[in-house]
Protein backbone atom coordinates (compact mmCIF):
# COMPACT_ATOMS: atom_id res chain seq x y z
CA UNK A 1 0.00 0.00 0.00
CA UNK A 2 1.31 3.35 -0.69
CA UNK A 3 2.38 5.48 2.14
CA UNK A 4 0.10 8.24 3.41
CA UNK A 5 0.74 11.83 3.32
CA UNK A 6 0.90 14.14 6.27
CA UNK A 7 1.68 17.53 6.50
CA UNK A 8 2.21 19.11 9.75
CA UNK A 9 1.39 23.12 10.41
CA UNK A 10 3.04 24.38 13.50
CA UNK A 11 5.87 22.49 15.20
CA UNK A 12 5.96 23.88 18.67
CA UNK A 13 5.34 21.96 21.74
CA UNK A 14 2.26 19.59 20.23
CA UNK A 15 4.04 19.65 17.19
CA UNK A 16 7.28 18.27 17.78
CA UNK A 17 5.68 15.81 19.86
CA UNK A 18 3.82 14.38 17.04
CA UNK A 19 6.78 14.33 14.64
CA UNK A 20 8.62 12.52 17.14
CA UNK A 21 5.87 10.06 18.05
CA UNK A 22 5.48 9.53 14.25
CA UNK A 23 9.14 8.64 14.14
CA UNK A 24 9.59 6.43 17.28
CA UNK A 25 6.42 4.39 16.35
CA UNK A 26 6.19 4.47 12.91
CA UNK A 27 6.13 0.31 12.44
CA UNK A 28 3.23 0.51 14.55
CA UNK A 29 1.08 3.28 12.98
CA UNK A 30 1.83 1.47 10.15
CA UNK A 31 0.56 -1.99 11.45
CA UNK A 32 -2.49 -0.02 12.88
CA UNK A 33 -3.51 1.93 9.77
CA UNK A 34 -2.51 -0.61 7.02
CA UNK A 35 0.10 1.40 5.28
CA UNK A 36 2.96 3.82 6.37
CA UNK A 37 2.21 7.18 6.94
CA UNK A 38 5.23 9.87 6.20
CA UNK A 39 5.89 13.32 7.77
CA UNK A 40 5.68 15.10 3.82
CA UNK A 41 6.50 18.78 5.20
CA UNK A 42 6.09 20.81 8.57
CA UNK A 43 5.44 24.23 7.93
CA UNK A 44 6.70 26.76 10.96
CA UNK A 45 7.33 30.27 11.41
CA UNK A 46 11.10 30.00 12.74
CA UNK A 47 12.76 27.81 10.33
CA UNK A 48 16.50 28.64 12.17
CA UNK A 49 15.34 26.75 14.88
CA UNK A 50 17.09 23.33 15.48
CA UNK A 51 14.08 20.75 15.53
CA UNK A 52 16.00 17.16 16.68
CA UNK A 53 14.49 14.49 14.20
CA UNK A 54 13.23 16.79 11.90
CA UNK A 55 14.90 16.51 8.00
CA UNK A 56 15.72 19.94 7.30
CA UNK A 57 14.48 19.37 3.95
CA UNK A 58 10.88 18.93 5.10
CA UNK A 59 10.46 22.23 7.19
CA UNK A 60 8.51 25.06 5.07
CA UNK A 61 7.53 28.96 6.00
CA UNK A 62 4.85 28.37 3.30
CA UNK A 63 2.36 27.02 4.56
CA UNK A 64 -0.15 27.57 1.66
CA UNK A 65 2.29 25.94 -0.28
CA UNK A 66 2.06 22.97 1.57
CA UNK A 67 -1.31 22.79 1.40
CA UNK A 68 -1.66 23.06 -1.95
CA UNK A 69 1.06 20.67 -2.66
CA UNK A 70 -2.30 18.15 -3.89
CA UNK A 71 -0.27 14.94 -2.76
CA UNK A 72 -1.24 15.17 1.13
CA UNK A 73 -3.34 12.74 2.39
CA UNK A 74 -3.87 14.55 6.05
CA UNK A 75 -3.23 17.82 7.50
CA UNK A 76 -2.48 18.41 11.00
CA UNK A 77 -3.08 21.95 11.86
CA UNK A 78 -1.10 23.03 14.96
CA UNK A 79 -1.31 26.42 14.60
CA UNK A 80 -3.97 27.48 16.90
CA UNK A 81 -5.89 30.72 16.16
CA UNK A 82 -8.19 32.06 13.39
CA UNK A 83 -6.43 33.36 10.76
CA UNK A 84 -4.47 31.92 9.11
CA UNK A 85 -5.81 28.34 10.20
CA UNK A 86 -8.78 28.75 8.47
CA UNK A 87 -7.63 29.55 5.32
CA UNK A 88 -5.42 26.67 5.32
CA UNK A 89 -7.91 24.35 6.64
CA UNK A 90 -10.09 25.35 3.80
CA UNK A 91 -7.47 24.90 1.04
CA UNK A 92 -6.76 21.76 2.60
CA UNK A 93 -10.15 20.21 2.17
CA UNK A 94 -9.99 22.02 -1.49
CA UNK A 95 -6.95 20.21 -2.33
CA UNK A 96 -7.80 16.95 -1.22
CA UNK A 97 -6.76 16.74 2.38
CA UNK A 98 -8.46 15.31 5.16
CA UNK A 99 -7.99 17.93 8.06
CA UNK A 100 -6.81 16.47 12.63
CA UNK A 101 -6.84 20.20 14.20
CA UNK A 102 -6.48 20.78 17.71
CA UNK A 103 -7.66 24.36 17.11
CA UNK A 104 -10.19 25.39 20.00
CA UNK A 105 -11.02 28.53 19.27
CA UNK A 106 -11.52 28.09 15.46
CA UNK A 107 -13.73 25.25 16.09
CA UNK A 108 -15.43 26.80 18.74
CA UNK A 109 -16.33 30.01 16.36
CA UNK A 110 -17.19 27.85 13.14
CA UNK A 111 -17.16 24.34 13.73
CA UNK A 112 -20.27 23.69 11.69
CA UNK A 113 -18.95 25.62 8.61
CA UNK A 114 -16.13 23.79 8.42
CA UNK A 115 -17.50 20.82 8.78
CA UNK A 116 -19.83 21.43 6.00
CA UNK A 117 -16.77 22.27 3.18
CA UNK A 118 -14.96 19.22 4.75
CA UNK A 119 -18.17 17.32 3.88
CA UNK A 120 -18.66 18.87 0.72
CA UNK A 121 -15.42 17.84 0.10
CA UNK A 122 -16.09 14.34 1.27
CA UNK A 123 -12.74 14.70 3.60
CA UNK A 124 -12.58 14.38 7.40
CA UNK A 125 -12.31 16.66 10.08
CA UNK A 126 -11.29 15.66 13.20
CA UNK A 127 -10.25 17.02 16.34
CA UNK A 128 -10.24 15.49 19.75
CA UNK A 129 -6.71 17.36 20.80
CA UNK A 130 -8.82 20.99 20.74
CA UNK A 131 -10.80 19.58 24.03
CA UNK A 132 -8.82 18.54 27.28
CA UNK A 133 -5.78 17.17 25.67
CA UNK A 134 -4.99 13.41 25.64
CA UNK A 135 -8.64 12.62 27.87
CA UNK A 136 -10.96 10.95 24.52
CA UNK A 137 -14.14 13.25 24.70
CA UNK A 138 -14.89 14.21 21.12
CA UNK A 139 -14.52 10.76 20.19
CA UNK A 140 -17.47 9.30 22.68
CA UNK A 141 -19.72 11.90 22.31
CA UNK A 142 -19.53 12.26 18.63
CA UNK A 143 -19.11 8.04 18.37
CA UNK A 144 -19.70 5.85 21.41
CA UNK A 145 -22.61 8.00 23.10
CA UNK A 146 -24.26 8.47 19.35
CA UNK A 147 -26.96 6.09 20.21
CA UNK A 148 -27.76 7.66 23.15
CA UNK A 149 -29.23 10.78 24.53
CA UNK A 150 -27.05 13.12 26.25
CA UNK A 151 -28.73 15.70 28.98
CA UNK A 152 -25.13 17.26 30.31
CA UNK A 153 -21.48 17.43 29.83
CA UNK A 154 -19.83 19.10 33.30
CA UNK A 155 -16.17 19.17 34.37
CA UNK A 156 -12.77 20.70 34.58
CA UNK A 157 -11.60 21.74 31.14
CA UNK A 158 -9.25 24.26 32.43
CA UNK A 159 -5.68 22.64 33.61
CA UNK A 160 -4.14 26.82 34.81
CA UNK A 161 -7.23 27.90 36.44
CA UNK A 162 -7.87 24.45 38.26
CA UNK A 163 -3.88 24.41 39.34
CA UNK A 164 -4.21 28.01 40.57
CA UNK A 165 -8.11 26.94 42.49
CA UNK A 166 -6.43 23.60 43.88
CA UNK A 167 -3.49 25.92 45.30
CA UNK A 168 -5.61 28.62 46.81
CA UNK A 169 -7.67 25.71 48.52
CA UNK A 170 -4.74 24.21 49.52
CA UNK A 171 -2.53 26.58 50.72
CA UNK A 172 -5.06 29.53 51.83
CA UNK A 173 -3.01 31.74 48.82
CA UNK A 174 -4.48 34.31 47.77
CA UNK A 175 -5.32 34.50 43.69
CA UNK A 176 -2.73 36.34 42.48
CA UNK A 177 -0.05 34.17 44.69
CA UNK A 178 -1.21 31.47 43.35
CA UNK A 179 -1.21 32.93 39.59
CA UNK A 180 2.63 33.80 40.61
CA UNK A 181 3.35 30.51 41.51
CA UNK A 182 1.63 29.07 38.16
CA UNK A 183 3.24 31.21 36.06
CA UNK A 184 6.69 30.76 37.44
CA UNK A 185 6.20 26.37 37.31
CA UNK A 186 4.97 27.26 33.49
CA UNK A 187 1.66 26.31 34.21
CA UNK A 188 -0.07 29.95 33.04
CA UNK A 189 1.20 31.39 30.04
CA UNK A 190 2.86 35.25 30.07
CA UNK A 191 -0.58 36.18 29.31
CA UNK A 192 -3.36 34.29 31.41
CA UNK A 193 -5.72 36.01 30.60
CA UNK A 194 -7.74 33.32 27.80
CA UNK A 195 -7.41 31.02 30.74
CA UNK A 196 -8.61 33.01 34.05
CA UNK A 197 -11.00 34.66 32.67
CA UNK A 198 -13.09 31.56 31.25
CA UNK A 199 -12.26 31.96 27.16
CA UNK A 200 -10.20 29.01 27.17
CA UNK A 201 -12.76 27.18 28.84
CA UNK A 202 -16.02 28.70 27.17
CA UNK A 203 -14.01 27.65 23.96
CA UNK A 204 -14.18 23.91 25.15
CA UNK A 205 -17.74 24.50 26.06
CA UNK A 206 -18.82 25.41 22.73
CA UNK A 207 -17.51 22.72 21.40
CA UNK A 208 -18.50 20.00 23.81
CA UNK A 209 -22.14 21.30 23.26
CA UNK A 210 -22.54 21.13 20.34
CA UNK A 211 -21.17 17.56 19.85
CA UNK A 212 -23.37 16.36 22.46
CA UNK A 213 -26.49 17.53 21.29
CA UNK A 214 -25.67 17.63 17.93
CA UNK A 215 -26.39 21.12 17.41
CA UNK A 216 -24.56 24.62 16.55
CA UNK A 217 -22.92 26.46 19.82
CA UNK A 218 -20.12 28.49 19.23
CA UNK A 219 -18.11 30.93 21.32
CA UNK A 220 -20.33 33.73 21.53
CA UNK A 221 -23.57 31.31 22.71
CA UNK A 222 -21.12 30.55 25.90
CA UNK A 223 -21.97 32.60 28.93
CA UNK A 224 -18.74 32.98 30.35
CA UNK A 225 -17.42 34.08 34.08
CA UNK A 226 -13.92 33.51 34.97
CA UNK A 227 -11.91 33.24 38.63
CA UNK A 228 -10.07 36.04 38.95
CA UNK A 229 -12.82 37.33 41.72
CA UNK A 230 -12.34 34.04 43.34
CA UNK A 231 -10.68 35.09 47.25
CA UNK A 232 -9.21 33.50 49.80
CA UNK A 233 -12.16 34.10 51.91
CA UNK A 234 -14.28 32.13 49.43
CA UNK A 235 -12.65 29.16 49.74
CA UNK A 236 -12.81 29.67 53.34
CA UNK A 237 -16.87 29.99 53.68
CA UNK A 238 -16.84 27.14 50.70
CA UNK A 239 -14.92 24.94 53.50
CA UNK A 240 -17.50 25.56 56.30
CA UNK A 241 -20.11 24.67 54.26
CA UNK A 242 -18.15 21.26 53.16
CA UNK A 243 -17.36 22.39 49.53
CA UNK A 244 -14.66 23.86 47.24
CA UNK A 245 -14.44 25.73 44.46
CA UNK A 246 -14.10 24.65 40.57
CA UNK A 247 -13.96 26.33 37.17
CA UNK A 248 -16.49 24.77 35.51
CA UNK A 249 -17.87 24.55 32.43
CA UNK A 250 -21.73 23.16 31.79
CA UNK A 251 -23.77 21.85 29.16
CA UNK A 252 -27.03 21.00 29.38
CA UNK A 253 -29.78 19.91 27.82
CA UNK A 254 -33.18 21.61 28.95
CA UNK A 255 -35.99 19.09 30.50
CA UNK A 256 -38.49 20.03 27.37
CA UNK A 257 -35.57 18.93 25.05
CA UNK A 258 -35.99 22.29 22.95
CA UNK A 259 -32.92 24.01 23.78
CA UNK A 260 -29.24 23.62 25.22
CA UNK A 261 -27.23 26.09 27.59
CA UNK A 262 -23.55 26.34 28.10
CA UNK A 263 -21.66 28.16 30.58
CA UNK A 264 -18.42 28.17 32.46
CA UNK A 265 -18.37 30.22 35.81
CA UNK A 266 -17.08 29.38 39.56
CA UNK A 267 -19.02 26.87 40.90
CA UNK A 268 -18.65 25.62 44.64
CA UNK A 269 -19.11 21.91 44.79
CA UNK A 270 -19.38 19.55 47.71
CA UNK A 271 -16.45 17.89 48.60
CA UNK A 272 -17.66 14.16 47.89
CA UNK A 273 -18.21 14.86 44.13
CA UNK A 274 -15.32 13.25 42.68
CA UNK A 275 -14.59 16.92 40.54
CA UNK A 276 -13.63 18.07 43.79
CA UNK A 277 -10.61 15.88 43.99
CA UNK A 278 -9.40 17.07 40.74
CA UNK A 279 -5.92 18.63 41.82
CA UNK A 280 -3.54 20.02 39.95
CA UNK A 281 -3.61 21.00 36.05
CA UNK A 282 -5.83 17.87 35.86
CA UNK A 283 -8.96 18.01 33.77
CA UNK A 284 -12.33 15.92 34.23
CA UNK A 285 -15.78 15.64 32.15
CA UNK A 286 -18.80 14.26 33.93
CA UNK A 287 -21.15 13.03 31.08
CA UNK A 288 -24.72 12.33 31.75
CA UNK A 289 -27.09 10.10 29.13
CA UNK A 290 -30.28 8.31 29.15
CA UNK A 291 -28.81 4.76 28.58
CA UNK A 292 -25.26 5.06 30.08
CA UNK A 293 -25.86 6.99 33.03
CA UNK A 294 -23.11 8.89 34.75
CA UNK A 295 -19.47 8.82 33.10
CA UNK A 296 -16.27 10.61 34.02
CA UNK A 297 -13.58 10.97 31.73
CA UNK A 298 -10.64 12.55 33.31
CA UNK A 299 -6.43 12.67 32.84
CA UNK A 300 -4.27 15.29 31.53
CA UNK A 301 -5.70 18.26 29.80
CA UNK A 302 -2.73 19.84 28.41
CA UNK A 303 0.67 19.65 27.63
CA UNK A 304 2.74 18.41 24.47
CA UNK A 305 2.66 14.39 24.27
CA UNK A 306 -0.53 14.19 25.92
CA UNK A 307 -1.98 16.48 23.44
CA UNK A 308 -0.12 14.67 20.72
CA UNK A 309 -1.63 11.11 21.65
CA UNK A 310 -4.91 12.59 21.00
CA UNK A 311 -3.54 13.84 17.58
CA UNK A 312 -2.05 10.81 16.49
CA UNK A 313 -5.23 9.04 17.55
CA UNK A 314 -7.30 11.24 15.00
CA UNK A 315 -4.60 11.00 12.30
CA UNK A 316 -4.92 7.03 12.89
CA UNK A 317 -8.44 7.19 12.10
CA UNK A 318 -8.61 9.54 9.52
CA UNK A 319 -5.64 7.82 7.62
CA UNK A 320 -8.04 4.50 8.52
CA UNK A 321 -11.06 6.25 6.51
CA UNK A 322 -8.38 7.47 3.65
CA UNK A 323 -7.95 3.65 2.79
CA UNK A 324 -11.16 2.72 3.35
CA UNK A 325 -13.20 5.91 1.55
CA UNK A 326 -15.11 6.13 4.53
CA UNK A 327 -15.47 9.59 6.20
CA UNK A 328 -16.42 9.94 10.05
CA UNK A 329 -19.34 11.79 11.09
CA UNK A 330 -19.70 15.36 9.35
CA UNK A 331 -22.01 18.31 9.36
CA UNK A 332 -24.84 16.28 8.27
CA UNK A 333 -25.19 14.84 11.65
CA UNK A 334 -26.22 18.18 12.85
CA UNK A 335 -29.79 20.12 13.80
CA UNK A 336 -29.89 23.18 15.10
CA UNK A 337 -31.51 23.72 18.56
CA UNK A 338 -32.28 27.03 20.24
CA UNK A 339 -29.12 27.98 22.90
CA UNK A 340 -31.00 29.57 25.47
CA UNK A 341 -30.14 32.33 28.57
CA UNK A 342 -28.57 30.14 31.22
CA UNK A 343 -31.13 31.32 33.75
CA UNK A 344 -34.01 28.46 33.36
CA UNK A 345 -31.41 25.50 34.08
CA UNK A 346 -30.99 24.74 37.69
CA UNK A 347 -27.89 22.55 37.89
CA UNK A 348 -27.50 19.75 40.59
CA UNK A 349 -24.34 18.44 41.15
N1 LIG B 1 -4.38 26.66 28.65
C1 LIG B 1 -5.05 25.40 28.53
C2 LIG B 1 -5.25 24.81 29.92
C3 LIG B 1 -4.24 24.50 27.66
O1 LIG B 1 -4.71 25.33 30.88
O2 LIG B 1 -6.01 23.85 30.06
C4 LIG B 1 -4.99 23.35 27.10
O3 LIG B 1 -6.00 23.73 26.24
Amino acid sequence: TRPLKVALLGCGVVGSEVARIMTTHAADLAARIGAPVELAGVAVRRPDKVREGIPAELITTDATALVKRGDIDVVVELIGGIEPARSLITTAFEHGASVVSANKALLAQDGAGLHAIAEEQNKDLYYEAAVAGAIPLIRPLRESLAGDKVNRVLGIVNGTTNFILDKMDSTGAGYQEALDEASALGYAEADPTADVEGFDAAAKAAILAGIAFHTRVRLDDVYREGMTEVTAADFASAKGMGCTIKLLAICERAADGGSVTARVHPAMIPLAHPLASVRGAYNAVFVESDAAGQLMFYGPGAGGAPTASAVLGDLVAVCRNRISGATGPGASAYTQLPVSPMGEVVTRY
